[in-house]
């Protein structure tokens, strides 16, 4: 009776798809913007702030969400992101979706700048990656040097490192923190880049794509991986290990197993992966998948 009671919808909608596209909110105008969203299609990791709206708009029912909170790992999925504004940011909403409250020792947040924002300074002592998924930011350091960084362009702050990140229309960035476990007389040093500029990486006994948007030196305490996937591939080693993760899924979907769950995921979706959860992921549908990884990496965990 549903599924009928959904055809039904669903032709409606498109028969009536003139006439919805002023529409705003309800169902049928979430039936229309499945096909508005096709003139986004070229535009990089659009998904990853516009999930597909199939099914989902199908399970927005009272209550229902994807979402998980374990013990060892977390499932955090975008109708579940709770914005407010971001602390010493102008203009500025976030979203945090991994703080060492859950027993991470770095933050993961999104923040979304409207215009005329301007980024805050991190903690002292924090170190900082940005990466951005939707629209377009101006970075600035002491030097005085303003560089455009568009979707897919990312920055490394090092800790205590004056800089502004400002933005004139609108811009979601994905920004990681934490407090730089460093070395002795080892400095780390700012890195402006694209991840279309990056080198694939040897991946050895494995079929993913990798890139490593973050020097691999021992001076750096963490790294930022881009993960491809065609659909159908999957990772050949079922993970357990001592480092920690923060995963954003930029395009695509697939199945995540975490301890003993296993998730439909795709764009949007965040993952907090403690120490040591077994972890293994499987793409499928018919794109690719592509996902961001903070690791920590270079240090004695003693
Ligand atoms: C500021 O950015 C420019 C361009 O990336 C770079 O050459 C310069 O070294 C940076 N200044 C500092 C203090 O890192």
């Amino acid at each position: 009776m549903n599924q009928a009671f959904l055809i039904i919808l669903t032709t409606l909608c498109i028969s009536g798809l003139i006439k919805l596209a002023v529409a705003e909110g309800g169902f049928c105008s979430a039936a229309s913007s499945i096909i508005d969203s096709g003139s986004n299609t070229n535009q990089l990791y659009w998904k990853a702030t516009n999930p597909t709206l199939s099914p989902s708009h199908l399970q927005d029912l009272p209550g229902f969400t994807r979402s998980v909170y374990k013990r060892d790992h977390a499932l955090i999925t975008p109708e579940s992101h709770v914005f407010s504004p971001l602390p010493e940011w102008t203009l500025t909403s976030g979203a945090y979706l991994i703080t060492p409250a859950m027993g991470s020792h770095f933050v993961m947040y999104l923040a979304k700048m409207q215009e005329n924002s301007m980024s805050g300074l991190p903690p002292y002592d924090a170190e900082r990656f940005i990466f951005v998924v939707q629209g377009a930011v101006t970075f600035s350091n002491i030097s005085g040097i303003n560089q455009k960084l568009m979707v897919d362009s990312y920055a490394y702050l090092p800790r205590n490192f004056h800089h502004s990140i400002r933005c004139d229309a609108s811009a979601t960035l994905v920004v990681f923190e934490r407090r730089c476990s460093s070395l002795e007389n080892l400095y780390t040093e700012q890195i402006v880049g694209s991840t279309d500029q990056q080198p694939l990486l040897e991946t050895p006994g494995e079929v993913f794509q990798l890139r490593k948007l973050i020097p691999t030196s021992i001076s750096y305490d963490f790294n930022i991986h881009i993960m491809d996937f065609e659909p159908g591939e999957y990772l050949n080693v079922k993970e357990v290990h001592y480092n920690q993760h923060g995963l954003l899924l930029l395009e695509g979907q697939g199945i995540y197993r975490l301890g003993d769950h296993w998730y439909p995921v795709q764009a949007g979706d965040v993952i907090w992966m403690a120490p040591f959860v077994p972890q293994w992921y499987a793409a499928l549908g018919k794109t690719r998948t592509r996902y961001l990884l903070y690791k920590d990496v270079n240090r004695n965990p003693l």
